[in-house]
């Protein structure tokens, strides 16, 4: 089940708000800029099926978000528990970073854990198959697929560089929770 927790930065390990309805979610987030939406797929798809597919499933609000937010490329990735370079792959966006482009991702199927740093407070959200969040340029987040990554997840992009993680430096990530095995409800 999809889950926001607000914390207090200097508080990681009591959250001051817990939210786990699509609506309640949507309604935390919008104050920070910060899309949620629910999509569903036009016909049947199943694991394994090719992008071309997965896309074709969601083609309207695919097409609707591209008009809305003139996006350039739109592609489709996956990641499996047995996949050699998980370790390195969960890595690579562990610390708190930014882009210079929207951050913008929509869960076919799996999940991932992402958390968002806006001013003092730090927005953890765990995104289920059927959520698309858009993280806006320059918020500073992090995103974590955990130990046992499984998720497809169609990406959204502006510029063919435009996702490069910039990052920060601090240790904030490191000290509000992780995505650990069973989290996904
Ligand atoms: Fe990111």
């Amino acid at each position: 089940m999809s889950r926001l927790r607000i914390f207090e930065e200097a508080h990681p390990d009591q959250p001051v708000l817990v939210a786990d309805t699509h609506a309640d979610i949507a309604r935390e987030l919008a104050p920070i800029g910060v899309a949620f939406e629910q999509w569903e797929a036009a016909q049947p798809i199943v694991a394994g099926d090719a992008p071309e597919k997965i896309m074709a499933a969601y083609k309207a609000d695919i097409d609707r978000l591209v008009e809305e937010r003139g996006f350039r490329t739109v592609d489709v990735v996956s990641i499996a528990p047995d996949n050699p370079n998980r370790a390195e792959m969960r890595k690579k966006f562990l610390e708190e970073h930014f882009h210079k482009e929207d951050e913008v991702r929509f869960f076919v199927d799996g999940s991932g854990l992402f958390t968002l740093h806006v001013d003092d407070r730090v927005f953890e959200l765990l995104c289920e198959a059927g959520d698309l969040v858009a993280v806006p340029d320059r918020m500073t987040h992090w995103f974590d697929m955990g130990p046992e990554p499984s998720f497809i997840a169609i990406r959204f992009f502006t510029e063919p560089d435009g996702w490069v993680g910039h990052f920060t430096g601090t240790d904030i990530a490191r000290k509000f929770p992780r995505y650990e095995p069973g989290q996904a409800g």
